[in-house]
């Protein structure tokens, strides 16, 4: 039965407080099914899936199997896909993900686990695929099934334009798919065109289905699939014809739920400070006004009728949100020494400010605050950059290849070789011959990853030189959770944790600029935000951190909505050229491969656009016009703590 601020949605939605707090939820519902099934001298059949998402629930089944004796003696699994051509002990395979994650952790008899194959030959393939059904039919059909979301809104590989009815199947994967996988096969050019899935009809032959969702970039396919009615161009959405399925998902994938994103369409609401400026800021784009020529008419014909009699009129309620919004607006990120700073969004003193800007990877600092790092360093905070983690995941085998090569021709060219010592081109040379050597999806050696670690600190250098930062306030933490793993496997240490904590304690910053907050927590910007926490958590209280005030900041495509941001740092078009020119310095970064999809850009041009989309969002609902606006969000460090 769904509540009233449920009503536009078609399958029933919980939103939980964080991954954490769900995953343990599903795991506690697969245990109580099997330790049920196992009384009644019966197996639990699961359906399970990859991908990040599932993670933290096979870590708590594991923990339940370890410290609460649950026994997978009597579960048999079948998992809903495989990349089609990959081997099974492909470090990238689901058969690998699987044994790696959950079944080697485990009692699960192996004859009891099922993968559809990645191998069969291409003429066995559709028998190959029937019997995998048949299998799921012979054991009595799946009792729980779990799964994940893609940003195409696939479920399993089932891209868009799978029917309800599909079955067990070869499918060719969507761009967007590959592309988003581009990571775990270090470049796009090696992840696999084909894949065997699960089809959507044997997914909705489970008794019990839940589908999980973490991060904003999940948020918009979560909406659709809820909200909207069922179609073939969103396989999840086809889920809405299931008798029992359930979307679990945190808050930053809940956010475009009706619900959610415009509450005083669904129901009652409790208006507060932040809601009213939600509602005005929203009216204001809906009809195209600016804040200050709203009427009482507006309010009223777009659902606000009631924010009008509890706080209207409709001139108060203008004014006060146009001013807050007003408000959040400075070119003194740092604060402005010697002036009034009652309607700043940051105070006057102590000046100059220690900063510390945190960024996941070298490059997030400067495509996402880039302009403003250079406002805080010209007008005399003094700021350090700290990357957590070294990037070099990121860099294309391409790039260390070129570099390695020049070292090594270099010292034949230039005669630099000494015969008597170990030369740096004879290091060059062996590296070379390792990369040339190595698949390509073989996960690179210390030396090759060490490598690839340099290209990015010169580019972090080059670009914090356009910003006029010294290399000397910049600071490469190399978090070990990321050096020693891999996407979609990193596990954060308490080593990671006393480095994060030594920087905050040796900088002591007036400010911290952090990122990850709405990300998957899977992610490397999401872990790096875990670790914030943790670290905060650990120096809370520390006499400096009283005096310390933590903005946030929000990645390319995840940009801040006008009602959340607390602080605008408009940028000139010279600043927002500068801060283009600094980005051009992660030529690592840059797509490997020549754009035939001109939707997909460069990330350079994605920033651009972004900065040039909020300021153009200022300027709609009534504010001055600017070039560009870097945006932030004020965080207490009590909502941190207790996130
Ligand atoms: C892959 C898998 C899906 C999964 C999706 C999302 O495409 N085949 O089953 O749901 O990725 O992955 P993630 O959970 O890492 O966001």
């Amino acid at each position: 039965m769904s509540t009233e601020a449920e009503q536009f949605e078609r399958i029933s939605t919980r939103v939980f407080q964080n991954s954490s707090a769900a995953a343990q939820e599903v795991a506690g519902e697969i245990a109580d099914l099997i330790k049920r099934r196992s009384k009644e001298g019966k197996q639990a059949v699961l359906g399970l899936a990859t991908g990040s998402t599932p993670l933290p629930v096979y870590q708590e089944l594991v923990r339940l199997h370890r410290e609460e004796n649950l026994s997978f003696r009597n579960v048999v699994t079948f998992n809903l896909d495989e990349y089609y051509g990959l081997n099974t002990d492909h470090p990238e395979s689901y058969h690998q993900f699987m044994w790696q994650r959950l079944f080697s952790k485990v009692d699960i008899p192996e004859d009891q686990v099922h993968l559809p194959s990645g191998t069969v030959k291409r003429t066995k393939v559709f028998a190959s695929c029937a019997s995998y059904d048949e299998a799921i039919n012979k054991v009595g059909g799946l009792d729980y099934q779990i799964l994940g979301i893609g940003r195409t809104g696939h479920i399993g590989f089932n891209e868009p334009g799978s029917t309800r009815d599909s079955k067990t199947r070869l499918v060719s994967l969507d761009a967007l798919t590959r592309r988003d996988a581009a990571r775990d096969f270090l470049g796009e050019a090696n992840v696999p065109r084909y894949a065997i899935t699960m089809g959507v009809g044997t997914i909705l032959k489970a008794d019990r289905t839940v589908l999980m969702a973490w991060g904003q970039a999940k948020a918009g396919v979560v909406q659709q699939a809820v909200e909207e009615a069922p179609n073939e161009n969103l396989p999840a959405g086809l889920l809405q014809g299931h008798k029992d399925v359930r979307f679990f998902i945190d808050e930053p994938a809940s956010e475009l739920l009706t619900r959610i994103r415009i509450p005083w369409l669904v129901g009652p609401v409790d208006w507060d400070k932040r809601t009213i400026r939600k509602a005005v800021l929203w009216l204001s784009k809906k009809t195209q006004k600016p804040i200050l020529k709203l009427q009482d008419s507006d309010y009223n014909e777009f659902g606000l009728g009631e924010l009008l009699t509890e706080v209207g009129p409709a001139y108060d309620l203008n004014i006060s949100v146009f001013n807050q919004t007003q408000h959040t607006i400075t070119g003194w990120p740092g604060g402005k020494p010697n002036a009034d700073d009652s309607n700043r969004p940051e105070r006057a003193t102590p000046f100059p400010k220690r900063v510390l800007v945190l960024a996941p990877e070298p490059d997030e600092d400067v495509l996402c605050m880039g302009g403003t790092i250079h406002r805080l360093k010209s007008q005399g905070s003094e700021v350090t950059l700290a990357y957590l983690t070294s990037g070099n995941l990121a860099v294309p085998d391409s790039m260390a290849r070129q570099i390695l090569s020049l070292m090594s021709e270099m010292e034949s060219q230039l005669n630099l070789k000494n015969a008597e010592d170990f030369s740096l081109g004879q290091v060059a040379s062996v590296l070379l011959t390792e990369l040339q050597d190595s698949g390509s999806n073989a996960g690179d050696s210390k030396p090759i990853r060490q490598v690839k670690s340099l290209v990015r600190r010169n580019e972090a250098g080059d670009a914090s030189h356009n910003l006029k930062i010294a290399k000397e306030s910049l600071h490469f933490l190399d978090l070990p959770f990321y050096e020693n793993g891999r996407y979609r496997a990193f596990h954060a240490t308490d080593e990671d944790q006393e480095k994060l904590v030594a920087l905050l304690r040796e900088v002591k910053p007036h400010q911290i600029y952090f990122t990850g907050a709405h990300a998957d927590p899977g992610s490397v910007s999401g872990v790096g935000y875990f670790l914030l926490k943790q670290a905060l958590k650990e120096v809370s209280n520390d006499p400096w951190i009283k005096d310390t005030n933590l903005w946030s900041y929000r990645g390319i495509g995840q940009e801040w909505p006008l009602f959340e941001i607390d602080m605008a740092v408009p940028l000139s078009p010279d600043e927002l050229n500068l801060k283009v020119e600094a980005s051009f310095q992660y030529r690592s970064q840059r797509r490997q491969f020549p754009l035939r999809d001109s939707a997909h850009k460069e990330i350079w041009q994605q920033t651009d656009e972004l900065n040039r989309n909020t300021a153009a969002a200022y300027d709609q609902v009534g504010m001055a016009e600017y070039e560009a606006i870097e945006a932030f969000k004020r965080i207490n460090l009590t909502e941190v703590l207790e996130s």
